[in-house]
């Protein structure tokens, strides 16, 4: 039995499985601080308390004991500093935080050909520019750096003590050649960074370290049991599905959005905030357009509104389009393809007989609208796909995946278990890092249990061009 351990940005999700199925999963939520705008931050022992106390919940449904290896999966591009005893010297900054923006526009100038080399340009949530910005706001802090990890591997020194990571993760930084999978010493040393800093880079399947005695009397886990490296959620995401191959894509669902296609080569985009980047595997890489909202607004309106995720989905669900508001759903800016730190969220069309069911629909909307937008910026890579995945939390609406399989005109599917992707993906990675299965098995697609078709919705589309009218007339209102 396998164990995966998933890093969300809203929840520690624990997954645990044999070589072909999910046995049990539990999960515990974690909450985000914001003490300024467009900043956002957890302390990674919080990560460390949730894995805990999830790990507790998993023991009421399996034999702990029995656990034979454990893979790692987490939030990409936060910014976990370490001091020289290994302990967090503030809490870290996320991939949501969008304060490091000057020092983007710095790292553009200083590197004219990142897009090339990092597989996107410059944006804040990248681990990069936030470690330029301590050093500018928090000389003290960064005077006392001495190690960065991303925040999944924070959790792999707490089980094992060793300062690793893997390529995907690595991949998110904005200091790794992607092209040649290995740290880039002048991009790091440009945003402040010693390269002894950096954790060394291993293939996500490879073992790093054991579950030290320390880790295994907190945790309630076996001393000994070998961890492996995992991936970034994207990554794992994609080893849940099967998107391992040229042609195999997804979208995930989530705090954030995810549209991900797999390839064997290393293709830059970086114009279109199309991220490029290694896979955990070796010799594989992928595209991905990430936004930053993903499937959040429908949670937000609904804490808004007193209600849960699925009655905002239900509420859409009485209403049509033609008296709905259009939505811009940019809580926390947008990365693709509009790579806009300083965008905001907008309600445009309010009139005195909207309702609450009309605004819920105009969110689901939003949410397919930036889908559509993402799968424009992929261009001629969308034609290769028969079809797109689906995964995340969001991924349990029925109307949302029509919706965008519609916007996106491309059919989505739904299998069994899409709500714990990433953390079923790093449970295959240790499977695959105990011999159990090859990295070739990781190809393994899960069968499908729902498939959803685009529609003739010509209102829909309407509406989407009215979506992109919108951003590009309010974009300069700050
Ligand atoms: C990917 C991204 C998010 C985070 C959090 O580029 O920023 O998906 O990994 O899930």
């Amino acid at each position: 039995m396998y164990l995966g351990i998933d890093i969300g940005t809203s929840a520690v999700k624990l997954v645990c499985a044999d070589t072909d199925c999910i046995l049990a999963t539990s999960s515990v939520g974690i909450k985000t601080s914001s003490l300024q705008p467009g900043w956002s931050e957890q302390h990674p022992d919080l990560w460390w308390q949730a894995t805990r106390d999830a790990l507790r919940m998993l023991a009421d449904k399996i034999k702990l004991s029995e656990v034979k290896a454990i893979g790692l999966s987490g939030q990409m591009h936060g910014a976990v500093m370490l001091d020289r005893d290994l302990r967090p010297i503030r809490p870290a900054i996320l991939w949501n935080d969008s304060r490091a923006t000057f020092e983007c526009d710095e790292l553009r100038m200083t590197q004219p050909q990142i897009g090339q080399i990092a597989g996107v340009l410059p944006l804040p949530g990248f681990t990069a520019p936030k470690i330029a910005w301590l050093k500018k706001h928090e000389p003290a802090n960064y005077a006392r750096l001495a190690h960065i990890l991303l925040p999944k591997d924070y959790i792999g020194l707490r089980l094992h003590g060793e300062l690793a990571t893997d390529t995907s993760d690595a991949a998110g930084t904005m200091w790794f050649d992607q092209a040649s999978r290995s740290w880039h010493v002048g991009i790091a040393e440009d945003t402040g960074v010693s390269p002894d800093w950096l954790p060394q880079v291993f293939d996500g399947h490879r073992v790093v370290g054991a579950v030290t005695a320390q880790a295994a009397a907190e945790s309630g886990l076996k001393s000994g049991v070998p961890v492996v490296a995992g991936g970034g959620d994207a990554a794992t995401g994609a080893i849940s599905l099967g998107a391992t191959e040229p042609g195999r894509g997804f979208i995930s669902l989530g705090t954030s959005g995810q549209l991900f296609v797999a390839d064997r080569k290393y293709k830059p985009n970086p114009e279109r905030y199309v991220h490029a980047f290694a896979h955990t595997l070796p010799e594989r890489w992928y595209q991905m357009a990430a936004m930053l909202n993903g499937a959040r607004p429908i949670s937000w309106i609904g804490g808004q509104l007193g209600l849960s995720a699925s009655e905002v989905v239900a509420l859409a669900e009485t209403v049509r389009g033609d008296r709905v508001p259009i939505f811009l759903p940019y809580l926390t800016g947008e990365r693709s393809p509009l790579g806009d730190p300083h965008i905001r969220a907008c309600f445009f069309g309010l009139e005195d007989s909207t309702t609450r069911a009309d605004i819920c629909r105009s969110v689901l909307e939003s949410v397919a609208f930036c889908f559509a937008d993402a799968a424009q910026s992929f261009g001629d890579t969308m034609g290769s796909l028969s079809e797109l995945a689906a995964i995340g939390g969001g991924a349990q609406s029925d109307l949302l995946l029509k919706l965008i399989a519609t916007a996106t005109d491309k059919p989505i599917v739904r299998s069994e278990g899409a709500e714990t992707g990433p953390a079923y993906g790093a449970a295959r990675l240790a499977a695959c890092g105990d011999g159990a299965v090859a990295i070739s098995d990781l190809a393994f697609q899960p069968p499908t249990t729902d498939r959803f078709e685009p529609a003739e919705m010509a209102l829909l589309f309407e509406r989407l061009a009215q979506f992109r009218r919108l951003y590009a007339a309010i974009k300069n209102v700050s």
